[in-house]
């Protein structure tokens, strides 16, 4: 069309080494003279800003192919559903609702915030927030005390999204179990709110698929289902520098070997269940404690700004004891 802008801050997201490129125009100066562009989700622009600036917040993530694939379908549907509607054709609308399976640290529940922030930017949420529960915050302690909590939560989530982490704890006990309870009255509620808000199960992938397995009710109901797999080293490394740059740090080479030998360690000790980013996030955290403390102790009034950005060797250090080199069943 004539009138119409050139998108002037196209959004890349990479995918495999492919460059996805999703125009959004937002920023584009021309757009203000000119005829409307079908804005996301019938959404006006400044909203496009900040969905703009949600995309790039997944897309700084690091891995999380699937995840990104899945925000940019979604994106692609509506945008198309906004032609549509321009062209006269049918609305249709999609159940969202998600299910997560991955170890600890794998991004779950950070994903579940920028996809719901993602949702309510594109119109598919009213509010966009994440509400976070567990076992305990919706099993109750005598017959109809679970109804009413879970109920509680819904209607706090109602408008975003409720995040139920650990969600196959829910049918521990079988049969008698509360947790059974919780279940129905959260499958009540998605039919009776439908499309208010969009509910995730998240927990390990052995768990959630039993508990889908032994729920037949349930699977068709999560449409959605998405694999968070253990980081590799080289991305915990990645994620590792990321945390470091934002945080207004650097390290040296002699501490990135470092933090590199204490993860592989961390990630082959059997003894513990790995972490993956939030080992990481721990790691660096504590380092920037140690830094400061190491500072401090020096007595130099005024430390230059390469030393109070630079983390030394000597400030990672595991919280506990370090493990041992091979575990011995
Ligand atoms: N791909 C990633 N890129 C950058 N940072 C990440 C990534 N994945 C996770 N993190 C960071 O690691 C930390 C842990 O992530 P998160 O809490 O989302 O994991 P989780 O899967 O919900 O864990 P849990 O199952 O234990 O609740 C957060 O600080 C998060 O920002
Ligand atoms: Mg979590």
């Amino acid at each position: 069309m004539s009138g119409r802008s050139q998108p002037s801050e196209p959004i890349r997201i990479t995918k495999n080494d492919r460059q996805i490129s999703v125009v959004l125009r937002s920023h584009d100066s021309a757009a203000q003279t000119a005829p409307a562009e079908p804005s996301v989700a019938g959404k006006p622009q400044s909203q496009q800003g900040q969905f703009a600036e949600i995309m790039k917040e997944l897309d700084r993530m690091v891995g999380l192919d699937n995840v990104k694939e899945l925000a940019f379908e979604i994106y692609a549907l509506l945008r198309i559903a906004g032609m549509r509607a321009e062209a006269g054709l049918m609305a249709n609308t999609q159940v969202y609702h998600m299910v997560f399976k991955g170890n600890p640290g794998t991004g779950k529940t950070t994903v579940a915030r920028i996809l719901a922030k993602l949702l309510q930017t594109m119109g598919v949420l009213s509010k966009g927030h994440l509400v976070e529960v567990e076992r305990a915050d919706l099993v109750g302690e005598y017959i109809g005390h679970t109804a009413l909590k879970t109920r509680e939560m819904v209607k706090k989530a109602l408008g975003g999204v409720l995040f139920i982490d650990e969600a196959y704890s829910l049918a521990r006990g079988g049969e008698k179990d509360f947790g059974k309870e919780a279940i129905d009255t959260l499958v009540k509620a998605m039919e009776d709110h439908k499309n208010q808000f969009i509910l995730i199960l998240a927990g390990y992938s052995e768990e959630m698929e039993l508990f889908l397995q032994t729920n037949p009710g349930l699977p068709s109901r999560f449409p959605i289902q998405l694999d968070f797999p253990d980081y590799t080293v080289d991305e915990l490394m990645q994620i590792a520098e990321m945390m470091i740059r934002e945080r207004e740090y650097t390290l040296t080479p002699a501490t990135e070997m470092k933090i590199r030998q204490l993860i592989v360690n961390e990630k082959n000790n059997l003894e513990v269940s790995f972490s993956n980013a939030r080992f990481v996030r721990n790691l660096i955290e504590k380092a920037m404690r140690n830094h400061a403390v190491r500072l401090l102790n020096q007595g130099i009034a005024h430390p230059s700004r390469n030393e109070l950005m630079t983390i030394r060797p000597e400030d990672v250090k595991l919280d506990r004891k370090p493990v041992k080199d091979a575990y011995i069943p």
